[in-house]
């Protein structure tokens, strides 16, 4: 089946999801071996050979994220952090990459600790700011690194404007897709190259499966040399998560919605409350970001964070009094979390004191809205 012409909804459910061919089974099978029977001479009979470099369970979902994302090639990868540091190690030593001033932490720890250790120069930059993206990218630029809507701030950039400013330094434009997901956002299709998927969050679903993965516009040299260092490294994605994102593709395009519409009366409901002092969701009017997000995204998301008056007290109080949001880390998931990020960002913390970050769940939206006007009393 072609994904042409297609809403993201069909793609999620259809793309990759062809009943087995050998039983006609409509749920697909899961391949476990981790080799493959090849000829004497070793000729591959099925076109595998070992479980690291590729496998059929993987490769319905590489078709799936590749359609969804409409790009010519996807990656999987064991997480979304593995994706990441695959892909920045194919970048030359001595490489200048910039990066969201607010990104995951797990990017900014890789840029501070391992990348310099090759002479690999990160510069973090508020990419809301083009003007200032344009003074950073130096003609040796080689990586311009997206986040949009970043985590946690949930800041807003614009992915055509910045993938013209990166190509203008022949810099690769990467955006980390996560929050939006392919239902909500498609980078490729306004100039990014690749799009990297923490697919642990919104893909997989049900916060039990860790997965990574990176979409290619183009299938060429460089999908080749991420797909040769992961088989040489080793950061495969295990044939059972592969099958669990797959089954959590299926129910993306309704999860998304209800994200979406229980996150946007959340954020109505706490914008109204006067112990917040912000909610950070970019389908408020009132958030800066809000018309670029309007022309870029279909919708807004399941993610938000908000500053709460009266500090890092009064952000941990309300965390500790909520009885349906658990106090937890991750995102994407069916059940709404709650974290107070600066707790959890390691020595050098970024996120504001008084910042809380929050998973939308599936919940009724109701019973959410009286929880947390619990915890706000
Ligand atoms: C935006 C974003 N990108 C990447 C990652 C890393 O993904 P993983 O935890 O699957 O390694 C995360 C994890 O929280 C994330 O939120």
């Amino acid at each position: 089946m072609s994904p042409q012409g297609f809403r993201p909804e069909t793609i999620s459910v259809h793309i990759g999801n062809e009943p087995d061919p050998a039983t006609g089974a409509v749920a697909p099978p899961i391949h476990l071996a981790t080799t493959f029977r090849h000829s004497a001479d070793g000729e591959r009979i099925a076109g595998y050979e070992y479980q690291r470099e590729g496998n059929p369970t993987n490769d319905r979902l590489r078709e799936t994220l590749a359609a969804l994302e409409g790009g010519e090639d996807a990656i999987t990868f064991a997480s979304g952090m593995a994706a990441m540091t695959t892909l920045l190690e194919c970048l030359p030593n001595g490489a200048r990459v910039l990066i969201p001033d607010d990104c995951y932490t797990g990017l900014r720890m890789l840029c501070a600790e391992y990348l310099p250790e090759r002479g690999i120069e990160t510069v973090a930059v508020d990419m809301g700011d083009l003007d200032a993206v344009r003074v950073a990218c130096t003609p040796s630029t080689a990586m311009v690194w997206i986040e949009t809507p970043s985590n946690p701030k949930l800041k807003v950039s614009d992915i055509a404007a910045l993938a013209e400013i990166g190509h203008a330094a022949s810099a690769i434009v990467v955006a980390d897709n996560t929050f939006a997901t392919p239902l909500l956002q498609h980078p490729l299709a306004l100039g990014a190259d690749i799009v990297m998927h923490s697919t642990t969050k919104y893909f997989g679903g049900h916060s039990d499966v860790l997965g990574g993965a990176l979409v290619f516009a183009k299938k060429a040299e460089l999908s080749a040399k991420v797909a040769h260092r992961l088989h040489i490294t080793g950061a495969t994605l295990a044939p059972f998560s592969a099958w669990l994102t797959l089954r959590g593709c299926r129910s993306l395009g309704a999860r998304m919605a209800m994200h979406c519409a229980n996150a946007r009366k959340i954020a109505e409901f706490l914008a109204s409350q006067p112990q917040i002092e912000r909610v950070n969701y970019p389908g408020l009017a009132s958030h800066p970001g809000h018309a670029v997000a309007a022309k870029q995204m279909r919708d807004f998301g399941g993610m938000m964070s908000i500053e709460l008056r009266g500090g890092r007290e009064a952000a941990l109080s309300m965390a500790s009094k909520l009885n349906i949001f658990t106090n937890a880390t991750s995102l994407g998931g069916c059940e709404s979390l709650i974290e107070h990020r600066a707790s959890v960002e390691g020595p050098n913390p970024r996120s504001p004191q008084n910042l809380l970050r929050i998973s939308v769940g599936l919940e009724h939206v109701d019973d959410l809205i009286a929880d947390l006007r619990q915890a706000l009393a």
